[in-house]
């Protein structure tokens, strides 16, 4: 079967990989991919935004199924697109996908199917907000924009003129469009991040091991919020009891809830958490593969993806029994641009890249790269992932840096600090 795959970054480079395992693969093609999918598939120069080019290049190329990396082609309906012209395409309808592209439908839902997460008001009007905000006691809260906004649309405050101000930048300078029509106001929560993903046909769940990310540029948890400086699978912190817990108290009411708004969930369901005191709270859901949590998942599952995908689109995947995992953790480690995450220059030519993926146990996912004149070249702000699996959290990073020490370019860096959550 030849596959298509939508996306161009680290998450979208793992699929490629793990895909092109399955005996079933024919040709993987992505659109429009980096110099990594280039080299473990094939590379077609199509954006994920223009659906007609895409349907065209499925329907000529005999693809038999497609896979959506990330979130905005999903909110966009690229899934109904495909299905309205009788392609299978992985991924939720533009319908399921308002779970994460609108944050307060997310919360009315959790709301009614009754799943922990912060208290929260929403507001389609900016002076209500602010007088909710006068009226109240001076409080953390999170101001958060509606709509999609690349990760940047959501302000944690300490306190009332923080959120003043947020409220003004999302509510009324549109810092991020119309994602800012509306607003979440939620309760701070205080705990550790975790990241439970799980694949769902919209009746079986299929719950992932538990990955934890880093969001903050620097060492330590400091600095600006990034997409992602690395991530590490699983996360000791949600031991087999309390993800039993999380799947009976937050994903099956959530996919329940879906199924019952006539809005079946069918595909990734990624319920970001917050461990607090009070037990586990969902911060948000996503519809899609984590980036970078995809990277050292996909390096630790043994079963083949391909199968589970195709399950999961056939309604199907009560069939597949559980996953197989390599017991081995594994732990990704960006490398980024000089500047990341504010400005930074591309074109650099990065070297050793063969020296660091011929090492054992480790694999270099390409996120922001491009080739230029038969050299690959950095083309983003997160440039590598590079993932390795290890006897314990501590050798899978160990193993990581290594490779990363082989790996140059001018103003190259990364976080030092990978996976340090999980030694403490
Ligand atoms: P979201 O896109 O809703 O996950 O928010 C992005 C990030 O903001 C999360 O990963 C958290 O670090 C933080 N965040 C969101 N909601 C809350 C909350 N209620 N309390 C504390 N931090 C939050
Ligand atoms: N790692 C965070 C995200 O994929 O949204």
């Amino acid at each position: 079967m030849n596959i298509l795959i939508v996306g161009s970054g680290g998450r979208e480079h793992a699929l490629a990989w793990k895909i092109t395992q399955s005996p079933r693969a024919d040709h993987v093609f992505v659109a429009p991919g980096n110099a990594g999918t280039d080299y473990d598939g094939e590379n077609v120069d199509i954006q994920p935004a223009d659906f007609p080019t895409l349907i065209k290049f499925a329907k000529e190329n005999q693809v038999g199924l497609t896979v959506v990396g990330p979130e905005a082609p999903l909110a966009a309906g690229i899934v109904d697109a495909f299905e309205a012209e009788g392609l299978r395409a992985f991924g939720p309808s533009r319908a399921a996908a308002e779970l994460e592209a609108s944050k307060v439908f997310c919360k009315d839902l959790l709301r009614h199917a009754d799943v922990p997460s912060a208290d929260y008001h929403s507001f389609a009007n900016p002076n209500e907000a602010q007088k909710y905000l006068d009226d109240r006691e001076d409080v953390p809260v999170v101001v958060k924009a509606d709509g999609l906004a690349a990760g940047k649309g959501v302000v944690v405050c300490s306190g009332r003129d923080e959120a003043l101000r947020a409220v003004e930048h999302i509510a009324r300078q549109k810092a991020f469009g119309e994602a800012g029509n509306r607003l979440v106001i939620e309760e701070r929560l205080d705990g550790q991040e975790v990241s439970v993903l799980a694949i769902t046909d919209g009746r079986t769940i299929i719950t992932l091991q538990p990955a934890q990310d880093h969001k903050a540029a620097f060492d330590d948890g400091k600095g600006p919020n990034t997409g992602g400086m690395g991530a590490y699978c699983p996360a000791p912190l949600v031991d087999d009891e309390m993800l039993h817990w999380i799947e009976e108290h937050v994903l099956v009411p959530t996919v329940h809830a879906m199924k019952r708004l006539r809005r079946p969930f069918r595909g990734v369901l990624y319920a970001g958490l917050m461990i607090t005191k009070q037990g586990p709270k969902v911060l948000e859901y996503n519809v899609r593969f984590g980036d970078p949590e995809c990277q050292p998942l996909l390096m630790r599952l043994k079963t083949d993806l391909l199968d589970v995908l195709e399950a999961t689109i056939d309604g199907r995947l009560e069939e597949i029994g559980p996953l197989e995992w390599d017991a081995r953790p594994a732990v990704c480690v960006v490398m980024a641009s000089q500047g990341y995450p504010g400005h930074y220059t591309k074109g650099h030519p990065i070297r050793g890249l063969v020296d660091a993926d011929a090492l054992p146990d480790v694999k270099i996912f390409h996120a922001g790269t491009a080739m230029q004149n038969g050299e690959v070249v950095t083309a983003g702000g997160r440039v590598l992932n590079v993932t390795a699996l290890g006897d314990s959290i501590a050798k899978a990073k160990l193993n990581a840096y290594r490779a990363v020490k082989c790996i140059r370019w001018p103003g190259a860096w990364c976080r030092k600090d990978i996976s340090n959550k999980a030694l403490v």
